[in-house]
């Protein structure tokens, strides 16, 4: 059988928490079917030096972790995947940072990569690319002679073409696209957004479903929606730590409803909408003082990318302003903590919890949201409040949807969502349950490996970039 070889920006111990939708699911998928796990080390040395290899063993698990030199570090992770595409790919052109100096950064540390790991490879590997830190790193691969079968998965949303053609290089970006044999998105949109923007700026022929030739290549696009391993998520609920941060909360709460928001500090994450309309709730609807309290967790992510401080920021004063504004001596409305919380104890928080509040204004996908459906009970379950701009959201229907930009009409679903009846609860909880069950990450992992390994082999040595 072929040793499955995943590659990220992000590597993280299978074994530890980990915030972060892609470093959850991978150490999920890896921890089943074993094999290599490349990617940074987290460690950024000084320029000049030689960036060394760090090897691990853990379980099955193999990780493989490289240094970053100081000024790769901010030229292709600050710079150009955060900088860059992670807003442009967001929508959020207005936070781009369009520095001509990081792409050649990016550029650098994917050929670093490709050339750390091309000699670890063996013949029959399958490798897995993940996100868009490392769009180039197949063409990388390729022209050192790669010609295994290589697929690359997206994690955040692709945009629309006339959004993706902001970036200065986008044809270059796309191209290097077509170095993987098969390329998959989370959403049907992103999907569509891939086929419109191949057809269209880059004359790609199509030659089957989402399958498309251009550069002398061929390549086979599709949506493959993530997931989360329910069985294990369940299984966290039931062990010790995860009963008894649900009772802990149940007794701290039992006079009140409790909402709660888990996310990464990301300004794609919809934080001070949400606030916002959390105070609307409490204005409009005077009845849920004392009744209602917001637990939110944000975990601090990319504090070197100064939009990043700005919303830290911005959050910290809207909640001191709805604590200030409302709260009584016996009830802080917001409680706020600026940490991770450890990955055990996130299952008895969601149970406890009668809604959730995942409100992106953009999201690739939200497993956040599919982990507090995992968690409830059946019998008296919590409802999912659903940004509609979440990938989550061509998939879970029966959250309540929301527009996280109209801070009424999102604070009027909430009021809904405390009101909601035990029946109609169990209801839409019960078809939730079924989707996530079915779109498992394993589900996942496998339909997108399963396309990878039907590819046809690549051709090599042609210069892709
Ligand atoms: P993203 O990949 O953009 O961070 P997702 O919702 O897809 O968003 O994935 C986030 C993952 O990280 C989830 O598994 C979630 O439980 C975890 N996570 C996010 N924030 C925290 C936090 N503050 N503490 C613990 N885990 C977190
Ligand atoms: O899932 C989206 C994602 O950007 C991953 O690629 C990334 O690992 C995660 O969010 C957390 O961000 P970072 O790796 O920058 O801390």
């Amino acid at each position: 059988m072929s040793r499955l070889v995943v590659v990220s920006n992000r590597v993280a111990d299978p074994r530890k928490t980990a915030a972060g939708g892609l470093a959850v699911a991978l150490a999920e998928v890896l921890n089943n079917t074993g094999g290599l796990w490349f990617g940074w080390s987290g460690r950024i040395v000084e320029d000049g030096g030689q960036p060394s290899l760090h090897t691990q063993h853990a379980g099955p698990v193999t990780l493989v972790t490289a240094d970053l030199g100081q000024s790769d570090h901010a030229a292709y992770y600050v710079g150009y995947s955060n900088g860059v595409l992670w807003p442009v790919f967001h929508y959020r052109l207005d936070l781009a940072d369009f520095d001509d100096g990081y792409i050649a950064g990016y550029r650098r540390v994917n050929q670093q990569f490709a050339r750390q790991l091309a000699p670890l490879l063996r013949e029959d590997d399958i490798i897995w690319v993940h996100d868009y830190h490392l769009i180039p790193l197949a063409a990388e691969l390729r022209a050192l002679g790669c010609t295994q079968r290589i697929g690359f998965f997206l994690h955040i949303p692709l945009p629309p073409p006339l959004i993706l053609a902001a970036i200065p290089g986008h044809d270059w970006l796309i191209r290097a696209l077509f170095a993987y044999d098969v390329v998959g998105f989370q959403a049907e949109a992103d999907l569509l957004h891939f086929d419109n923007y191949v057809a269209a700026e880059a004359h790609a022929q199509p030659v089957g479903e989402h399958r498309w030739r251009a550069f002398n290549r061929t390549v086979q696009a599709g949506a493959y929606p993530i997931g989360i391993d329910v069985d294990e998520f369940q299984g966290l609920a039931q062990a010790h730590e995860g009963r008894e941060m649900f009772e802990r909360m149940r007794r701290e709460y039992s006079r009140r409803k409790l909402l709660v928001g888990v996310d990464r500090l990301d300004y794609s994450k919809g934080l001070p909408q949400r606030l916002k309309a959390f105070r609307a709730l409490l204005t409009r609807y005077p009845e849920t003082h004392r009744s209602a309290t917001l637990i939110q967790i944000a975990s601090p992510s990319r504090e070197d990318v100064s939009a990043y401080t700005d919303i830290l920021h911005e959050l910290e004063s809207l909640c001191g302003s709805i604590n200030g504004n409302f709260g009584e001596l016996d009830w802080m409305p917001v409680r706020y903590m600026h940490r991770t919380v450890a990955r055990p104890r996130l299952p008895g928080l969601y149970r406890a919890s009668r809604v959730a509040l995942v409100t992106p204004l953009r999201d690739g996908m939200n497993l956040v949201a599919k982990e507090f459906i995992a968690a409830q009970d059946p019998a008296d379950p919590g409802v999912l409040v659903l940004s509609r701009f979440a990938g989550a959201a061509e998939q879970l229907k029966e959250a309540l949807m929301v527009n996280p930009y109209d801070v009424e009409g999102t604070a009027n679903a909430i009021h809904l969502a405390l009101q909601m009846p035990v029946e109609e609860r169990r209801v839409r909880h019960e078809s939730l349950m079924a989707t996530i069950r079915q779109y498992d990450v394993h589900w996942w992992c496998n339909a997108f490996l399963d396309t990878l390994a039907q590819a046809e082999s690549a051709e090599s040595g042609t210069p892709w970039l």
